[in-house]
């Protein structure tokens, strides 16, 4: 069987991570995640294609770009989660895709309009507030519902 196929996108000011706000997001780097985001990958047996961009329009062309070419996305859409309706639209629009919303801090513990995602409602699931090995479990959840069905 070919190995599963993950997308993983990062969006807006994720490339900072690990010198942005480390109180919210840690000190870890976007590089570091991705290697150790490698290292699970391999032991699952999947491939990930690891990005981050912080247009809006990018990310959207990718998530189109997953429902042809991926078995599963991991989803940070940053500020975009809060109300990027293009987003979501591109999250519905490949169903049945599966795409895992992720959040390194715990929203709900921030300011309130980090409370609400209009992501959340069309993703196959969310994990928040976990910091960076979120990434981790997003990717093992995915491959588990993946491998199920
Ligand atoms: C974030 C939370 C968002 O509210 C914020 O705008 C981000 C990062 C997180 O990973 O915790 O950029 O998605």
């Amino acid at each position: 069987m070919d190995p599963l196929q993950i997308l993983i996108v990062n969006g807006p000011n994720l490339n900072l991570l690990g010198r942005r706000e480390p109180n919210a997001y840690g000190t870890e780097t976007l590089a570091t995640v991705e290697a150790r985001v490698q290292t699970v990958a391999a032991e699952l047996g999947c491939q990930i294609d690891f990005r981050q961009h912080n247009h809006e329009g990018v990310l959207v062309d990718w998530i189109q770009e997953a429902g042809e070419r991926h078995d599963g996305v991991v989803l940070n859409p940053g500020a975009l989660t809060h109300y990027s309706y293009a987003i979501r639209d591109a999250v519905a629009a490949i169903a049945p895709t599966p795409v895992v919303e992720v959040h390194v801090s715990n929203v709900h513990a921030r300011e309130p309009f980090r409370h609400d995602s209009v992501v959340s409602a069309v993703a196959a699931g969310i994990i928040v507030g976990w910091g960076t090995l979120g990434y981790e479990l997003a990717l093992r959840g995915l491959v588990a519902k993946l491998s199920a069905s």
